[in-house]
């Protein structure tokens, strides 16, 4: 018998980080202290005063009491790909070659890139931007390369700085649009050079437009692929955020472009759908009722937007905080007067000193030398203001 040995994980998973949930063994700290906890950390909704539509909520359970509780076919239910493609061309996309269901855009966009990308390849990714992409890049053994949002111009991608890190082993652009963790909402010029970019070079755009529905200010999203019929894209969106159903874990790739550049990739997304059965069966049954009624996000926009309007507000007057107006999502990214070594630490005794769970900058990758943090502005008014109040105290005593 040879010694027994621990059980080595992969090399990779050291690299995979995801702040948003790490950070809360610093707010276990915090918690143990005996302080108030105000979570400001996650883009969940159902953990605020927001419930999921009464329609999605007897769609599922009406489809759970019919049996409806086997596999799934692979890519997802004919009535709900159906549903998708309708809303799809609804928002101006055209040329739809394929449209695929996943256990959230999660699953869907891993295995989007799973079927694109070879190991050593790269994708660009937004920094800041969602760390599920960053995530990814170190699972499937692909190499980094973030292209920097540009504070100064609200957010909006750098194009210039985008144009000059693709190289040949570049195989796609990840636009997040609305962004998270910023909020900001692309314009139609940066959309189009980002489309120019991207089919001078050959690559995929997989624009993540899962906060599409959640504009503020009565910006409009335009949906990347509405704007070339030509080009390979790989647009996302589910139920998770515009339709507070986050659990469910539904949600849909639709990729659009020239049939014959995407006839390989679609079939190796196919195989790759088939590979893990089926997702979810019986929440599927939720995607074409709530797609053809969408009577509750007006009044979703207002009340989240309400909520934007104190957060920009009571970060502004903080001294050592500046906070761009997010114009869409339910994130804000204020940059913070420390010094970018010292962000981390900075936040987390913030964290410990307040129980004012926020992420800081660095989990989402930003410009070197500077400090930010994510707030969540989904919370209620009251817990808001407390928050940032506490915010304000901490910040006047420690910088
Ligand atoms: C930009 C972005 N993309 C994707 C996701 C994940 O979505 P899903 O719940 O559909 O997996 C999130 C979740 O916060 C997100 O912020």
């Amino acid at each position: 018998m040879t010694e027994p040995k621990r059980i080595a994980p992969a090399k990779k998973v050291a690299n995979i980080k995801y702040a948003v949930r790490d950070i809360l063994s610093v707010a276990a700290e915090a918690q143990e202290k005996g302080l108030e906890m105000l979570y400001l950390n996650v883009g969940d909704p159902n953990i605020f005063d927001y419930k999921t539509p009464e329609i999605i909520v007897e769609a599922v359970s009406r489809a759970l009491r019919d049996n409806k509780n086997g596999y799934a076919p692979s890519d997802g239910i004919p009535e709900a790909l159906l549903a998708i493609r309708n809303n799809a061309e609804a928002a101006g996309i055209a040329n739809i070659q394929d449209v695929y269901i996943a256990n959230g855009c999660s699953e869907g966009i891993e295995i989007a890139l799973s079927a694109l990308c070879n190991e050593g390849e790269n994708i660009l990714t937004p920094s800041p931007g969602y760390p599920l992409y960053t995530a990814l890049v170190s699972k499937l053994s692909l190499e980094m390369n973030p292209y920097f949002l540009d504070e100064g111009n609200g957010w909006q991608p750098d194009l210039s700085d985008m144009a000059e890190r693709i190289n040949d082993k570049t195989r796609a652009i990840v636009l997040i649009n609305p962004n998270n963790p910023t909020g900001s909402v692309c314009t139609a010029d940066t959309l189009r050079g980002v489309i120019e970019l991207a089919k001078r070079h050959n690559l995929l755009i997989i624009a993540d437009e899962i906060y599409g529905e959640l504009t503020l200010d009565g910006a409009r999203h335009i949906p990347l692929a509405s704007l070339d019929h030509e080009a390979a894209i790989l647009t996302f969106d589910g139920l998770s955020k515009a339709f507070l159903a986050p659990g469910l874990r539904v949600g849909w790739g639709v990729l659009s472009g020239r049939e014959d550049l995407l006839r390989d990739y679609k079939g190796a997304v196919a195989q790759l759908c088939r590979a893990r059965l089926s997702s979810n069966h019986p929440e599927q049954y939720a995607i074409k009722p709530c797609l053809s009624d969408k009577s509750h996000l007006p009044a979703l926009r207002e009340k989240v937007q309400k909520r934007r309007d104190i957060t920009v507000e009571m970060l502004n007057a903080i001294q050592g905080i500046t906070c761009v107006a997010p114009k869409g999502a339910f994130y804000a990214f204020p940059s913070l007067d420390v010094p970018a070594e010292s962000e981390q630490e900075f936040i987390a005794d913030m964290i410990r000193a307040t129980g004012v769970v926020v992420v800081h900058g660095g989990g989402f990758g930003q410009r070197p030398g500077t400090s930010h943090f994510r707030v969540v502005f989904l919370p209620p008014e009251e817990i808001l203001t407390r928050a940032y109040t506490k915010i304000g105290d901490y910040l006047s005593e420690n910088l």
